[in-house]
């Protein structure tokens, strides 16, 4: 299929450090185009097993066309590829193959090889230039923008990392056609995140969620690139987190407590968007979110088939997983909450009784 729509939103980092991401359809191989006229050298291209046999021969193939010497490397497919011993065999690799300051890293996949190649890029002789190339939707409208990289450690997720920006966000929403289903509905919990952030983009989803569903390439355009849009302000204003890029936690104080509790049953995104409710039955506690914009949040989720309910899950386990998040209180957790649709605040502490409440109505036992 051609390229039918392209936009170019760019992250504004102060200080003139900006890149773009580069959103449309159809045009991952014009990615060597792109790069010829600013940047060249040796890349190294990573990626999984998956990904390398769907687009990763194309896209190396089109890079060396523009005059790239292109590595490509595998890393396994899921969470243990975000290791440092992975990261590790990439530095080998990338010393043994004469990689140097001017090389640059190319990520081709989800968040998970986004994160590892984004850290090795941003550690490797201090770090060189990387570019995300995201294909699923979580990494499309989350993981690729922000400059967030990490590995896991044997005491949790994400505890290594640094954070590093990459120079473009390439992302063709075509490769959105062969990604599960089940990754692609996880996805959309932090699109639903996005739109309690933001009214409009609220009002955006719930006029084309069945568009969305149905992935047609021109709402997947129009809805990626409101994301990276809202993601992109806020990170913009606070890169570093110490303050308002904390409301992108929404929905993850229970939603990170709930996916350790399940043993990983639960994604990721469908645990956010237990998340989300529990976030907003609190807030409807604490009087601060109307009953009305809890049900059309629910609404949406639900409509876009993701749970609002927890089945076989422990409130015990649950509240022992928060009360080891970093951002956990003796007296009770912090959240992040909505107010209203379009407005979010960070930093709220709720008492332990209200969570259990809050829990027994979300299901657990
Ligand atoms: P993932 O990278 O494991 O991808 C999910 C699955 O989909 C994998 O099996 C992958 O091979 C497959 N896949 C990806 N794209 C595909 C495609 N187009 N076609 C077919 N299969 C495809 O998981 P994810 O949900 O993309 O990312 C999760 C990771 O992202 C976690 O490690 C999380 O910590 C991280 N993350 C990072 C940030 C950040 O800001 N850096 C934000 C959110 C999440
Ligand atoms: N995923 C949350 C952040 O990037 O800050």
């Amino acid at each position: 299929m051609g390229c039918i729509r392209l936009q170019e939103i760019w992250i504004e980092l102060g200080q003139g450090r900006r890149y773009p991401v580069v959103v449309g359809t159809g045009h991952l191989l014009e990615l060597g185009t792109w790069l010829a006229e600013r940047l060249t050298g040796q890349c190294l291209l990573v990626t999984n097993a998956t990904l390398r046999r769907l687009y990763g021969g194309d896209l190396k193939s089109s890079l060396q066309a523009r005059g790239w010497q292109v590595n490509a490397i595998q890393v396994p497919d899921g969470e243990e590829a975000k290791t440092l011993a992975q990261a590790g065999l990439l530095y080998d690799y990338m010393l043994a193959e004469g990689f140097d300051r001017d090389s640059l890293v190319i990520a081709l996949g989800g968040g998970v090889v986004g994160d590892l190649a984004g850290f090795v890029a941003g550690t490797f002789m201090r770090g060189i230039p990387f570019i995300q190339v995201p294909t699923s939707l979580l990494a499309q409208v989350d993981a690729s923008i922000g400059g967030k990289t990490a590995v896991n450690h044997r005491l949790g997720k994400n505890l290594v990392g640094i954070f590093h920006q990459p120079r473009a966000v390439w992302t063709d929403v075509n490769t959105l056609a062969t990604l599960p289903e089940r990754e692609f509905i996880s996805g959309l919990a932090e699109v639903i995140k996005h739109g309690v952030i933001d009214a409009d983009y609220f009002a955006l989803l719930e006029a084309t969620w069945p568009n969305l569903l149905a992935r047609d390439p021109a709402t997947l355009v129009q809805v990626i690139a409101g994301s990276v849009r809202i993601k992109g302000k806020i990170v913009a204003a606070d890169e570093r987190e110490a303050g308002q890029r904390a409301l992108l936690n929404l929905g993850h104080t229970i939603g990170h407590a709930l996916e350790a509790a399940s043993n990983y049953r639960y994604s990721h995104g469908e645990a956010v968007a237990i998340g989300l409710v529990g976030a907003g039955l609190l807030a409807c506690r604490l009087g601060l979110w109307s009953a009305v914009d809890h049900e059309r949040t629910c609404a949406l989720l639900r409509a876009v088939g993701l749970p609002i309910i927890a089945h076989d899950i422990s409130a015990q386990d649950v509240l022992c997983y928060m009360a080891h998040d970093k951002k956990a209180r003796a007296d009770g957790a912090r959240f992040v909450l909505p107010v209203r649709l379009g407005e979010v605040k960070c930093g709220l502490t709720v008492p332990v009784d209200m969570i259990c409440d809050a829990l027994a109505a979300l299901g657990a036992v």
